[in-house]
């Protein structure tokens, strides 16, 4: 089957069901099989937990985690709704399609895990607040607009998944930089276990768009590559020069921003290394605030895609349905007790 054709509807051949039997591409199983094994959700975690630490913050700070985290909102609602019906139109396997569904719906999870955070910690006010600032802070809209029109632009596939990686990899950063640091500091620790969740997240899937990038763009010829490299590179720029803007933005009044460029210029370096790219900053990770390294490092969450779940997490125990469980009347007598 074309599978381009399928998805828009033009293919008039007979329909192909999904054989997991037969894989042409194994990283294609090894990602289903990592993403669901590392599957949550946002509910499981006590975020109320943290209200004592939350109390304690100041206005700035307040204002600081509330605003992050509507920016990074932003950001997994247009993953959810555009970039991955983007990328599943140029996906080549029926297994790739498969994949692209499930981190389809995290992103969802992930967007919706964020109003969990409010609802506990924000008032009403406050987060219709929030949500009027996302939807209109010119620098958050900007970059948010300029990978919307590339998740649009059919022309190029592969810009479409270089956009997928940088928001992944890169944009997300000056975000997550507040959780994490409060995580190093032993604060907001649900809080920050909720993001730590995402980030395993966004690990497994920047790698795994990366790579479906790569197998493409090493077929191209060597004047193509560079076309897109000099592309890539200075759409990178650009990016950077936003996020510059936003991160002054949001860091200023607390004083952090520095730290926060340190630690997004070291993000960037890895959104090209999964592209097969080279770093663009001098940045390492020696270089970021050792305050975040321990936030990103503690309890046992990892970011190495083929080792195993590591996170203090827990899936409910889960039992097997019976007969009983589908008469409505004794599913609730017996979860009751619950
Ligand atoms: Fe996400
Ligand atoms: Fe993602």
């Amino acid at each position: 089957m074309d599978l381009n054709k399928v998805l828009t509807g033009k293919w008039e051949g007979n329909y192909d069901a999904i054989n997991w039997n037969e894989v042409s591409d194994e990283i294609d199983k090894a990602t289903w099989h990592k993403l669901t094994e590392q599957f949550w959700l946002d509910t499981r975690v006590p975020v109320s937990n943290d209200l004592k630490d939350w109390r304690e913050l100041d206005d700035d700070h307040k204002w600081l985690v509330g605003h992050v985290f509507g920016g990074l909102t932003l950001l997994d609602t247009l993953q959810s709704q555009d970039g991955m019906a983007a990328l599943r139109l140029n996906a080549k396997t029926q297994h790739e399609i498969a994949v692209l569904n499930n981190i389809q719906f995290m992103e969802s999870v992930h967007a919706k895990s964020y109003s969990t955070i409010f609802s506990t910690l924000n008032t009403p006010k406050e987060i219709t607040e929030i949500f009027a600032w996302s939807d209109s802070e010119e620098f958050l809209q900007n970059k948010t607009k300029r990978i919307y029109t590339l998740y649009h632009d059919d022309e190029s596939p592969l810009k479409k998944k270089i956009s997928s990686v940088f928001l992944e990899t890169f944009l997300f950063y000056s975000g997550f930089f507040t959780p994490l640091w409060y995580l190093g500091h032993n604060k907001l620790t649900n809080v920050a276990e909720i993001i730590k969740l995402i980030i395993r997240d966004e690990s497994v899937h920047g790698t795994y768009i990366g790579y479906k990038f790569q197998t493409e763009f090493n077929q191209l010829s060597d004047n193509e590559q560079q076309e897109l490299k000099d592309w890539m590179y200075s759409f990178l720029y650009d990016l950077y020069e936003n996020e510059e803007k936003y991160t002054h933005l949001l860091y200023d009044e607390v004083g952090w921003t520095d730290k926060v460029l340190t630690f997004i210029r070291y993000n960037a370096n890895k959104a090209l290394m999964n592209l097969g790219q080279d770093p663009m900053f001098p940045d390492t990770a020696e270089d970021v605030n050792p305050v975040v390294m321990n936030g990103i490092s503690t309890s046992t969450v990892n970011h190495d895609f083929f080792s195993e779940v590591g996170n203090g997490y827990r899936l409910g125990n889960v039992e097997a349905m019976s007969d009983e469980d589908y008469k409505i009347d004794s599913w609730e007598n017996k979860h009751k007790q619950d």
